[in-house]
């Protein structure tokens, strides 16, 4: 890494750059090159390899095989956000704006070098100045602050970190990587915890960021506003990675076209196949019997011809399997279980409620058998809290919450974590003695036998979803809900969600969650 290429000849490579765990391959071969002023979108099933490609490209991860280059300063945005004691937002300032900080600090020790008539002075304060320069590193503390407010973040440098709500964490942190103008942004699913005018503010950044972004994602508007390529991680045919320009609709239209063409291909191949193993049969059967003893007429010309015929058809069916493509892999399906209606009355109620510093004041709500709610507001309005405290985890201060004695009640939380993460995710919805995981159609079957604190976060987050609905609760209590989840589940989920005949409140900044949602009652907060 140089880090001091200037941010338009930011560049970055990656040659055949392979990665595994447990002996799995999960990034194999993949070749990439993303240039200055382009925006690489990479998408995939959860658990497809998109975070590891991610950490490989910021150097974070070391390839098995193959080899990345990275011309420019580099920022990693991770899809989680681990925090600890003692961080505050001005501690992830230091850490973020640490390269404008170090230059500032050159100009002034190359300031005083020259002071002090120290050779090679002049030219190292001229190097420094212009380092500073490009990087408008005097500016570094104002941007951060334009940033924290574009992003509806806080801004006092000495907030604790574990104070804030999860997704004002998630702002201060994307601010503190906008203010540092890094060539090179490598950004996982940044669009989770940001509500729409933060989202935008987002965009609009990317958009005109001159160095490289790569961006993981599953927000298929981000994708078509910000890419301008998408990598698809997804199987293909031939087994390579797929890019496709433009957004996300051009690669779902392509993707879907070609999976069209792979599974004609595929049938008609299969059937081929079978055909031709059924003349091989039948013309080994043929040879066998003309090597018996004569018994007919016509012996000499079937003895000499059987064989010949043999061999043409093995040559064809060894052709046709050579060039055969796989099967196409069956995606996972989500089987949403059957949640049984309640009785028509009040399943949840709440009125006057008041958590002091963590919940705004909101009129009451009232939830039916079959109801539905959405639930918006600003990052740290208190959505989460007033889940809780529906779900009954959160005593309020003030106010009566009621809730029907006869039915049960499931919360997915905004952030999945398991008592036990050395348990497989068919251990605990076992644990759960509800509908099966297996049935759930969320994970496959190997996945859902290795311990849950290996999965990818998506995944994790299956199995929370599979943990709350193999209970069959009466009423879903939803924060987030399609945050680290793939494209295709969020759309069924959705679709569920629709259908399903328990009452159910969601809590999302989803814009396309909110659209397929419309017309659902809203809280705003
Ligand atoms: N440190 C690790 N040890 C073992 N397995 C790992 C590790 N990191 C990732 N994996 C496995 O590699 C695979 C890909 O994980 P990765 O996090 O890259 O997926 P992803 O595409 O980002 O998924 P998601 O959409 O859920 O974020 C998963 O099967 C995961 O369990
Ligand atoms: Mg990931």
């Amino acid at each position: 890494m140089t880090s001091t290429a200037s941010v338009r000849t930011a560049h970055l490579t990656a040659d055949a750059v392979s990665k595994g765990f447990e002996h799995t391959p999960v990034v194999s071969a993949v070749s990439l090159t993303v240039s200055a002023g382009e925006r690489l979108g990479v998408v995939g099933e959860n658990g497809r390899g998109k975070t590891t490609l991610l950490r490989l490209l910021a150097g974070d991860l070391v390839p098995d095989r193959g080899a990345v280059v990275r011309h420019g300063s580099v920022a990693l945005v991770g899809q989680e956000l681990p925090v600890r004691d003692g961080d505050t937002i001005g501690t992830f300032l230091d850490t973020a704006l640490r390269v404008s900080r170090e230059a500032v600090a050159e100009v002034t020790d190359a300031s005083t070098a020259l002071a002090d008539a120290e050779p090679g002075a002049p030219a190292r304060l001229t190097d420094a100045l212009a380092r500073a320069e490009a990087l408008a590193a005097w500016d570094a503390d104002r941007r951060a602050d334009v940033a924290l407010a574009a992003l509806g973040a806080p801004s006092d440098r000495t907030l604790p970190m574990t104070g804030l709500s999860v997704g004002q964490r998630h702002r201060v942190r994307l601010a503190c990587v906008l203010a540092e103008r890094t060539d090179v942004l490598l950004l996982d699913e940044p669009t989770n915890h940001l509500d729409g005018p933060a989202v935008e503010h987002l965009t609009a950044a990317l958009r005109t960021h001159p160095g490289v972004v790569v961006l993981v994602s599953h927000d298929r508007m981000l994708l078509d506003d910000v890419c301008t390529a998408v990598l698809d991680l997804d199987p293909t045919p031939d087994g390579e990675v797929r890019l496709h320009g433009g957004g996300w609709t051009g690669l779902a239209a392509a993707r879907a076209a070609e999976r069209a063409r792979w599974e004609q291909r595929y049938a008609l191949e299969s059937a081929a196949h079978a055909e031709l193993t059924e003349q091989v049969d039948a013309a080994r059967s043929r040879l066998i019997s003309s090597w018996r003893p004569d018994k007919g007429v016509n012996k000499h010309k079937r003895a000499t011809r059987a064989p010949g015929r043999l061999h043409t058809l093995v040559r064809r069916l060894e052709d046709l399997d050579a060039r055969r493509v796989p099967a196409p892999p069956s995606p996972l399906t989500f089987t949403p279980p059957e949640l049984a209606a309640a009785p028509d009355e009040v399943l949840l109620g709440a009125s006057g409620v008041v958590v002091p510093h963590r919940l705004r004041p909101f009129g009451d709500v009232t939830l039916r058998a079959g109801g539905r709610l959405l639930v918006s507001g600003a990052n740290g309005a208190g959505k989460s809290t007033l889940l809780h405290v529906l779900a009954g985890r959160i005593t309020p201060a003030e106010g009566v919450v009621h809730r029907s004695g006869a039915i049960s009640i499931g919360l997915l939380a905004q952030e999945s974590s398991f008592a036990d993460e050395t348990a497989t995710p068919a251990d605990l919805v076992e644990r759960a003695e509800g509908v099966p995981l297996a049935e759930l159609g969320l994970l496959d079957d190997v996945d859902a036998r290795r311990p849950v604190s290996a999965l990818s976060t998506g995944q994790r987050r299956r199995v929370s979803l599979a943990l709350l609905l193999a209970r069959t609760p009466h009423v879903l209590l939803l924060d987030e809900p399609t945050n680290h989840l793939s494209t295709a589940l969020v759309d069924e989920l959705t679709e569920a969600l629709r259908a399903t005949p328990a009452a159910v409140v969601v809590a999302t900044h989803d814009r396309r969650m909110r659209a397929d949602l419309a017309g659902w009652p809203d809280l705003a907060l």
